[in-house]
């Protein structure tokens, strides 16, 4: 009879798969030795047969469980060869450029969290608007040459829905909307690009960052206008800065202005930005019109506001030193690279 024992010293000598497959047909296949025990049993007696029917059966399992874990062993070790060869070597230095915000969109970002640290909603609005929005909400009348200051981009008009529609020329736009929107008192900041057909120079782009400021409440003066304004520049530009404020006319607030700030680089010396005047004009603001409010279905002589825009673009190019505005949209690597 088989000697378990000695199989298992053959199985110990196999080195591969080969001769694995040698080894099952001799042991365990169907024709060789482990089954040729069992067709002998036929011939035995019935006690001798029940005995040696186990002893066998047990040698089979036993064997077969060694077999199994050897062919397992050649089978991981031809995976792991495999592995071996296709190898993708991860640790390979590949040089990976990361992107990061452009120096517009950190300038707004700034802005929008000083405003936010003051409770401001921040609202977009949308790009596309009605002329109504742009111009008649905030009491530009279409007739009026404030229309042609803005140089409006329209929408192609084969369709006669959009006969209406135009790209927004500033935010100011939404002031009404905005304020039906979100009710009163309301301190909203709006945000967002804004489109002018203009000729394009260092200080005028066809499009450019623009923010515009509103707030809205009872007995609300020109001291809290100037507050903010104040911690807003000062949060941006340079630690306390010093603004001053000029009458100016704006249709839609009275009364308006405009507003400079103390020359940051040279404090009224000489320099390129302010040319010697020690003032350089940032933005403008007022007193929200009467008509406006009207148009928002409030009651002038109970609610007052005040409204302010600042151009994002302006600001960032002043902070930064950026002679050149159009450099914030060319997509000049070398240029954003050098603000990353
Ligand atoms: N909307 C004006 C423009 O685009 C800027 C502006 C001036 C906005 C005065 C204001 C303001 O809110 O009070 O030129």
């Amino acid at each position: 009879m088989i000697e378990l024992k000695h199989a298992l010293w053959e199985l110990g000598k196999v080195a591969d798969a080969v001769q694995l497959d040698n080894f099952f047909q001799i042991y365990l296949g169907k024709r060789w030795l482990l089954n040729e025990e069992f067709k002998l049993l036929v011939s035995l007696g019935s006690e001798d047969k029940k005995d040696k029917w186990a002893k066998l059966s047990e040698i089979k399992t036993e064997l077969t469980a060694a077999y199994e874990q050897k062919q397992q062993y050649f089978m991981m070790g031809k995976i792991n060869e495999q592995l071996e060869k296709d190898l993708v070597d991860i640790s390979l230095d590949v040089t990976t450029e990361y992107g990061s915000y452009s120096l517009l969109a950190k300038v707004r970002r700034d802005i929008e969290d000083v405003y936010k640290s003051m409770w401001f909603i921040i609202d977009y609005g949308h790009e596309i608007v009605t002329k109504f929005e742009n111009f008649e909400s905030v009491n530009i009348p279409l007739s009026h040459p404030a229309t042609e200051m803005h140089d409006t981009i329209y929408l192609e008009d084969k369709d006669p829905s959009w006969q209406n529609l135009i790209l927004r020329t500033h935010n100011s736009a939404h002031q009404v909307q905005d304020i039906m929107k979100y009710g009163v008192p309301l301190k909203l900041w709006s945000p967002g690009r804004v489109y002018r057909f203009d000729s394009m120079d260092a200080s005028h782009d066809v499009m450019f960052q623009y923010a515009e400021g509103i707030i809205v409440d009872k007995n609300l003066g020109i001291a809290h206008f100037k507050d903010t304004m104040q911690k807003l520049l000062s949060a941006i530009l340079w630690k306390n800065i010093i603004i001053r404020m000029r009458p100016s006319y704006f249709p839609f607030v009275e009364p308006g202005f405009e507003i400079d700030a103390q020359c940051p680089i040279c404090g009224g010396t000489w320099c390129s930005l302010c040319k010697g005047s020690g003032w350089i004009e940032l933005l403008g603001a007022g007193m929200i019109h009467p008509k406006v409010l009207i148009n928002a279905w409030l009651d002038p002589k109970e609610w007052s506001g005040f409204a302010r825009w600042v151009g994002v673009s302006r600001l960032a190019a002043i902070k930064y030193g950026i002679k050149d505005i159009r450099y914030f949209t060319n997509g000049d690597l070398r240029f954003a690279k050098s603000f990353a």
